[in-house]
């Protein structure tokens, strides 16, 4: 399996990102990606990278820091982004839950990203908290089906998936889906084709039942791959393989060692 949203960098995985790696291995995560939210986070998230076969980077900037971006931060993200273990630019996007930024600094930040990212080639890692219609128009105007990239820690109804599909985007699914209260979730699930989704953890966030409350980490992958199996009427292997294989498109990963997990 691929953990294709980490953000290991988190000052929670400080003491025992060791640790935290090795369970990851032992419980079939062959890769993690992990993802920046801002530029020092993103600066770690590739020096970590560089040192560790197990991950990839994105670099990004999240809608909360919008209104905390200097004018340099586009071009130093940029710079950071040549790096060859960087495999998307994100996350980005726009959350109308906390508006820790106002909304048009985020939409404006958001739509740089997407240019930026549409330069480089490179895929993009949407955070949508709240923002269902903005994020799909910003997407549409912006022409971000020409990288496609993925929704983050899905959170949409049937509706909004098959409008985020339709622009050839992939659906990622977390821990939010073993959650007894995610009914709406859960019926999206099934119906995300298999070649367009993928699993990752939010780690150290929405840990899966049942760590629920706890720190998260990429090894509680299993569990929301479990689930989503589930529900998808699916093994768990079949899963794992399937979103494997999209992750590794998507991305254009190239994973070292052939253990298969
Ligand atoms: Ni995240």
């Amino acid at each position: 399996m691929i953990d294709t949203h980490a953000h290991l960098t988190d000052n929670r995985f400080a003491h025992d990102l060791e640790d935290v790696l090795l369970r990851a291995k032992e419980s079939g995560v062959r890769a993690i990606i992990n993802v920046g939210y801002d530029l020092p986070s993103s600066r770690r998230s590739v020096a970590l990278a560089a040192k560790r076969e197990q991950l990839f980077a994105a670099v990004g900037i999240h809608p909360h820091e919008a209104a905390r971006v200097g004018e340099q931060a586009l071009v130093q993200l940029r710079q950071l982004a040549l790096d060859g273990n960087v495999v998307a630019l994100g996350e980005m996007g726009l959350d109308y839950y906390y508006n820790h930024s106002p909304r048009n600094l985020q939409q404006e930040l958001f739509r740089q990203q997407i240019r930026l990212a549409k330069s480089l080639s490179l895929p993009i890692i949407v955070h949508d908290r709240d923002a269902h219609e903005d994020v799909l128009t910003i997407l549409g105007e912006e022409g971000a089906e020409t990288v496609g990239g993925v929704l983050h820690c899905f959170s949409g109804n049937r509706n909004f998936a098959a409008r985020c599909l339709n622009l050839g985007f992939h659906i990622s699914l977390a821990g939010p889906v073993t959650f007894n209260n995610s009914r709406d979730l859960a019926a999206v699930a099934g119906t995300i084709p298999k070649d367009k989704l993928l699993l990752e953890t939010d780690a150290p966030y929405l840990a899966p039942v049942p760590y629920r409350g706890k720190r998260n980490e990429p090894a509680y992958l299993l569990e929301v791959a479990k689930k989503v199996a589930a529900l998808c009427g699916i093994t768990p292997e079949e899963l794992s393989d399937c979103t494997t294989e999209n992750a590794k498109k998507l991305f254009k990963l190239e994973i070292k060692g052939n253990s298969r997990a």
